[in-house]
């Protein structure tokens, strides 16, 4: 089995027909993690470079977990104590050097958006988009999809909310290409000041400003952090109206769905976007989505290697 794609830069590298076999990789790979020998050989002798240039808990212990279960060799170079942040090096001298050394994959996440996209031009690796700037995040959105997927038992006809700083968020965008792609239906909302210009059309999904107005016929609902750090300038006034009038209480959800589900990528601003009744509560899917990370993360580095080797 391989993907139709050498790369995962863009949920748009993927076919259907691709994300359909990921998932169903994922859910035979999961079993992995639940044995007391967490590992198999199926990547044994493939050499995985983790290139993470900006700060990450969750998806970096993710794909390097997933690299082990693998068996896969991997090595980790970050922003602090590289030459590319110390001394000057650019992004391509640094991956063109490690290119050098002959990986077979480089994970790489960075702040500027595409820059795994010009790595990619200078490696005869697979590269994976493990979020770059306000672009991309794909395996964070194939993880959701997982998630929804096994807690739904179904894809197709679902409405999912997305709610928050969708103007900052490439976790917002994978989403947004993904579950449209799947069939499902896409709601966004938040301060109009966060909702990105064209969005409806560019994504075909709808908006509104109050998730609440939404709530009622929505199957999922996933929540995102404010971006504080992606603001070059004031948003919204504070902190307390943010979470006042665009937060997600145990209130707020009233006229949900029974079985309204709750998801959040992490990292979690308890008591902004979400309170912590909600995020520990019994709606809650938040660190199943965690879980999934890593199946989804050891399915896209097998299959974008396939049973061959590496060009
Ligand atoms: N969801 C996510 O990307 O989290 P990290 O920034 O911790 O990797």
């Amino acid at each position: 089995m391989k993907l139709s794609t050498r790369h995962l830069l863009s949920i748009n590298d993927l076919s259907r027909k691709d994300v359909l076999t990921i998932l169903q990789t994922a859910v035979s790979f999961k079993e992995i993690s639940e044995r007391p020998i967490k590992k198999v050989p199926t990547l044994r002798g493939r050499t995985v470079i983790n290139c993470f240039f900006e700060d990450s808990t969750r998806t970096r212990l993710s794909f390097e977990l997933a690299e082990k279960r693998l068996s896969a060799d991997s090595s980790n170079i970050g922003k602090s104590g590289s030459a590319m942040a110390k001394k000057g090096e650019t992004l391509l001298d640094t991956i063109r050097n490690i290119e050098a050394m002959r990986p077979d994959i480089l994970v790489i996440r960075h702040s500027a958006a595409g820059a795994p996209a010009q790595a990619a031009t200078a490696t005869r690796a697979h590269v994976i988009n493990a979020g770059d700037g306000m672009h991309e995040h794909p395996t964070q959105a194939l993880l959701d999809l997982m998630t929804i997927n096994e807690v739904k038992g179904r894809i197709k006809g679902l409405k999912v909310g997305i709610a928050g700083d969708i103007l900052h968020s490439r976790v917002a965008r994978s989403n947004m290409l993904l579950l449209k792609k799947m069939g499902i239906d896409v709601i966004v909302a938040g301060p109009p000041t966060l909702l990105p210009v064209g969005v409806e059309e560019v994504f075909g999904v709808r908006t509104c400003y109050d998730i609440r107005e939404a709530l009622p016929e929505l199957d999922v609902l996933m929540l995102l952090r404010v971006q504080r750090e992606r603001m070059g300038e004031q948003f919204f006034p504070s902190a307390r109206e943010y979470a006042r009038y665009f937060g997600v209480s145990n209130e707020s959800l009233k006229g949900c769905k029974d079985d309204l589900v709750i998801m959040h990528p992490g990292p979690v601003n308890r008591g902004v976007e979400i309170t912590a009744d909600v995020a520990d509560g019994p709606r809650s899917v938040i660190l199943g989505q965690v879980t999934n990370g890593v199946a989804v993360r050891m399915a896209v580095m097998y299959l974008l290697l396939g049973d061959g080797p590496s060009e």
